[in-house]
């Protein structure tokens, strides 16, 4: 078959670990037959730079009419660049929150697994990992604290900065649902997170998240306030299978979830609508202190590369593949310098991909 693949790298190391996925998609093309298109397109810093805007109209165009989008990382070090001295909507990170909004795609899905391979790299005691983990974090991305209305003002002489968290049911319902359809192909519990202790929104959201429980009489459903789940999270995170929460919460958890896994640099992302289009990243960002030093690890990005197939190419053969292949590196003994520990090898970035690309 063939497919059309729109490439954003983005900036810092964006373009070196997007890189290494392509590879390992061309080498999963090549192993099963299928025409992978590849379309590099600019977002967020580098589309400043050229164009003055994180995210034109026509990327924004093409990715969607694309069957899924890989992503790299935007952004560069706040403060320290011109991509910062402009008004916030013209920054890196709005061409990030604008494709994700731009495309509809609601839903965050964040796996962190410990490899056992990788669990001196775990900074928790070997008693608290027991036998490990592999939780998912359900993030909702299109609401919330990150799209509500926000101004900042002088009042009476002081400056004051607003940012509005507004759901609605419908929004927590589809991220919901979601969830639970996920939880029914795992072990069935969802852990959904909020702060309905305080907001209003987190009471709305525990509600709403009643009602589409009852749909699934299997699952189990517990509620969990965000404060506690980020103890549970390094208490015990075994008991976690599907984190179901808004979009700021999922984006902290999800950071904790990750360095859980030994390194952010393991953490991949899918974030879906309501159609096949989704947009793959690494969930880590674009790490401008590394950039072009070939040390960051591609392998976030090339477990992207493998949801991207799975998910919105129906390739489930060939995601297993690549996620195959990355365990089998792993088990050799292969390591980036995130990763590394004493008696194994350590590889650039490049090296990396090449040999998760010799082991599909
Ligand atoms: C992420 C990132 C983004 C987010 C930033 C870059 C806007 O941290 O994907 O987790 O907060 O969603
Ligand atoms: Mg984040």
């Amino acid at each position: 078959m063939d497919y059309q693949i729109v490439l954003l790298p983005g900036d810092g190391i964006g373009p070196e670990i997007v890189a290494e996925a392509v590879k390992v998609l061309e080498a999963v093309g090549k192993k099963f037959g299928h025409h992978f298109h590849f379309e590099t397109l600019l977002m967020g810093g580098c589309s400043i730079d050229a164009y003055g805007v994180p995210l034109t109209d026509e990327v924004l165009e093409k990715a969607k009419a694309a069957d899924a989008v890989l992503l790299g990382a935007v952004g560069g070090k706040v403060g320290n660049s011109d991509w910062y001295n402009r008004p916030p909507k013209e920054r890196p990170e709005a061409g990030l929150l604008a494709i994700r909004k731009g495309m509809g795609l609601f839903t965050n899905i964040r796996p962190a697994y410990l490899y056992p391979e990788l669990k001196d790299r775990c900074p928790l005691r070997s008693d608290i990992i027991g036998d490990g983990f592999d939780l998912v974090i359900m993030r909702e991305l299109t609401g919330g604290l990150y799209f509500g209305e926000r101004h900042t003002e002088v009042v009476d002489g002081v400056r004051q900065a607003t940012d509005t968290l507004v759901y609605n049911e419908n929004e927590i319902r589809r991220i919901a649902i979601k969830a639970f359809d996920i939880a029914m192909k795992r072990r069935k519990k969802v852990s959904s997170v909020d702060k309905a202790n305080v907001l209003d929104s987190s009471r709305l959201w525990r509600a709403v998240v009643e009602e589409v429980a009852k749909d699934y009489p299997e699952v189990e459903l517990e509620h969990v306030l965000v404060d506690n789940a980020a103890m549970q999270l390094v208490k015990n995170p075994g008991q976690f299978d599907v984190i179901l929460t808004e979009n700021m919460f999922g984006d902290i958890l999800s950071d904790e979830a990750s360095e859980v896994t030994g390194s952010i640099g393991m953490l991949s992302s899918a974030s879906l609508g309501a159609g096949k289009n989704g947009l793959y990243e690494p969930s880590h960002g674009s790490a401008p202190d590394i950039a072009g030093l070939s040390i960051a690890n591609p392998i976030a990005t090339i477990l992207s590369a493998a949801m991207l197939l799975r998910y919105s190419l129906d390739l489930d053969k060939e995601a297993d593949a690549v996620e195959e292949a990355v365990r089998k590196v792993l088990h050799d003994g292969y390591r980036t310098p995130d990763i590394y520990s004493e008696g194994c090898i350590k590889l650039s970035t490049t090296q990396m991909g090449d040999r998760i690309c010799e082991a599909i």
